[in-house]
């Protein structure tokens, strides 16, 4: 799968990963899980897309582009062979996983990151079986960024290879994201775009 983008984003990307404090994360991060880390950078690529596509500004998508960087610096908190693990998760044991987003937030520190933070604390929160749907949102809103994040994040955990599975094709991952993905069909569209 190769993404397919109709502008350029590297202005955005480039610009955060050469920070020293996302080279530092994301270090942090490969030294724990390279899989997780690779997915991060695609998951950023794919959401500073999208968001160019809904038609973000500059400051909104830099800050869309650092949420989804980091969306999963908690997986570092979580023990590394029930991440690994090559076989279905029990509920007990998802629920255990799923407190990445806990602790990713908990790891974002600083005034100027509150919003960083609420997108890496509900990047999950568009899965079923959530209270959350899409949400009536302003563009560029908290909400609106992290459904982005939350689409480009399912979009390419059904891509890709895990531990657990192999790489979707487009229909199923299409099928998947119809069913799974409470947020709004337009992000499911502009996500199933670059397939
Ligand atoms: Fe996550
Ligand atoms: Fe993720």
């Amino acid at each position: 799968m190769t993404i397919k983008s109709p502008l350029p984003i590297e202005e955005v990307l480039d610009t955060l990963l050469k920070t020293e404090y996302i080279q530092k994360y994301l270090m942090h991060l490969d030294s724990c899980d390279p899989e997780t880390r690779a997915h991060s950078v695609r998951v950023a690529q794919l959401a500073t897309d999208m968001g160019i596509e809904e038609g973000l500004d500059y400051r909104a998508l830099k800050t869309l582009c650092l949420a989804a960087l980091l969306h999963d610096i908690g997986k570092v908190d979580v023990d590394q062979e029930l991440l690994h693990a090559p076989r279905k998760l029990t509920q007990e044991e998802k629920k255990v996983v799923d407190r990445h987003t806990i602790h990713g937030a908990r790891k974002i520190q600083g005034r100027r990151f509150k919003k960083v933070r609420e997108i890496v604390r509900r990047h999950h929160d568009y899965q079923k079986g959530k209270k959350v749907t899409s949400e009536m949102r302003e563009k560029g809103s908290i909400a609106h960024l992290t459904e982005i994040v939350a689409a480009a994040d399912v979009f390419d955990a059904l891509c890709s290879v895990r531990p657990y599975k192999e790489a979707l094709a487009k229909r199923e991952v299409a099928h998947i994201m119809v069913s799974e993905f409470t947020g709004s069909s337009t992000l499911i569209l502009l996500a199933l775009k670059r397939y």
